[in-house]
């Protein structure tokens, strides 16, 4: 295993690249097996989760050609309809394979992903839609086993799920007759995927609003698509500017993707400037205020950035509150925190009180998932003295080469061996 090895009080400077985001990637890759000619993806970044899908999607018969940046998928001969739980444990966007592999086959046998360290997360959405879809589903030992074929569906949402968001419109997309999607998630990733699938044939209205409809077609071609710019890398970055008072260039970021991140920046004194390619983040200036934020679905506050802007209100003078709304248990990285000497009190599973300290000092901490671990690397960069990052593996699923780019902003960082 690696750990991050990081001297805390570095100002950072400089500019960074803000890669293709990962939760757009991963149902994009996806989207290719709803075709048998090749989908062409640029602006992507090798993350782990990217590899663990390939090798998911190669598992079936798929061929995988990247090249610098860029991935080329081909489905022409998929013989596999089957998700193995190694893959879907590890990652549970792999769970979207359902969709497309019942739209286009007629069947598929797919892990159930279980839940993991923030919450219970059940697939009752997915399984529901596709039901209303006419699909008969079973679950044995683990697998839910589904067979088509589908038909058009008026489908309503009860809760906003990204990922049955997901895999209803790339199973819809192509089923025949016409399918409304009721209360869809509208997070700009969800629109990536829209993107993609009208570039490669499907018919989709509707988009950007609470009621999508769908009218299926007989085939999909291939198609060629720059993947849209991951919105939390771009907020975890703005994070460790205001925390070091540095200044960075978020090349390829867009602000009017992240405006709920940028609005308690900005109450912090925190200067974004919107230029062609990026966005500049200027905290030289900054000193940090207390607020409260609740996480909720697009265009609200995104609970992928909730830990890091709580590592961020740690040291903002005064009382802040953080209400997470979208999973039960993402507060695993606040008793780390506290070993760095944040003031923070779990008030329930669901929300945070953080009371501002001077200081963060530097200590050996665990990540327990992605979000949170990169939370524990802000507060380092920032502590007093020398902090060391434990279980980096759930960093590296969603941040490319994450200590490469803080070096060359300033940060002292080294990636180094750990047994544990
Ligand atoms: C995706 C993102 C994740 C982000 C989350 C919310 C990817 C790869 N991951 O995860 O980074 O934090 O959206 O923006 O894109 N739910 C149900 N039943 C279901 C499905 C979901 O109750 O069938 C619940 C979940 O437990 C959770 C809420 O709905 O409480 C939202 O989850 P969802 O939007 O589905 O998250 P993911 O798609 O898994």
């Amino acid at each position: 295993m690696y750990a991050f090895k990081i001297q805390g009080g570095y100002q950072l400077k400089g500019e960074v690249e803000i890669n293709g985001a990962k939760n757009a990637i991963l149902p994009i890759m996806i989207a290719a097996l709803l075709t048998k000619e090749p989908l062409e993806l640029s602006n992507i970044s090798y993350l782990s989760d990217v590899n663990t899908l390939s090798d998911l999607l190669k598992s079936m018969g798929m061929k995988i050609k990247s090249k610098k940046n860029s991935l080329i998928l081909t489905a022409d001969k998929i013989t596999n309809f089957h998700a193995d739980y190694n893959f879907v444990s590890k990652m549970r966007a792999s769970f979207w394979v359902l969709g497309p592999l019942l739209a286009r086959f007629g069947e598929a046998e797919v892990s159930l992903p279980g839940g993991c360290a923030i919450g219970t997360r059940p697939v009752d959405l997915y399984l529901n839609a596709l039901k209303e879809m006419g699909a008969e589903i079973k679950v044995e030992n683990g697998y839910v086993c589904a067979k088509g074929p589908l038909h058009g569906a008026d489908i309503f949402f009860p809760k906003v799920s990204v990922g049955a968001t997901h895999n209803t419109i790339m199973a819809a997309v192509l089923t025949k007759g016409t399918t409304t999607i009721h209360n869809p998630a509208l997070e700009p990733e969800v629109m990536d995927l829209i993107d993609v699938l009208v570039k490669m044939g499907a018919k989709i209205s509707g988009i950007g609003t609470k009621v999508l409809t769908i009218e299926g077609v007989d085939e999909l071609h291939g198609a060629k698509h720059n993947v849209v710019a991951d919105r939390i890398e771009a907020a975890t970055f703005a994070v460790a500017a205001a925390l070091t008072k540095g200044k960075i260039f978020l090349k390829g970021a867009k602000s009017n993707l992240m405006t709920a991140v940028i609005e308690p920046l900005k109450l912090s004194n925190v200067v974004f400037k919107e230029e062609k390619d990026g966005i500049l983040v200027d905290a030289t200036k900054a000193s940090l205020k207390s607020t409260s934020l609740t996480t909720s679905e697009y265009p609200g506050f995104p609970t992928d950035a909730q830990a890091p802007l709580s590592a961020l209100l740690s040291l903002a003078p005064g009382m802040s509150l953080i209400e997470e709304r979208i999973f039960e248990n993402r507060f695993m990285h606040i008793p780390e925190l506290k070993r760095m000497g944040a003031n923070i009190t779990v008030l329930n599973n669901n929300a945070v009180l953080i009371t501002g300290v001077k200081n963060l000092s530097g200590a050996q901490v665990m990540s327990s998932d992605l979000r949170g671990g990169v939370s524990l690397v802000l507060a380092a960069l920032t502590a007093k003295g020398e902090s060391i990052v434990k279980r980096i593996y759930h960093i590296d699923r969603g941040y490319y080469q994450l200590e490469k780019k803080l070096t060359k902003l300033g940060a002292k960082i080294k990636r180094i061996k750990s047994k544990n």
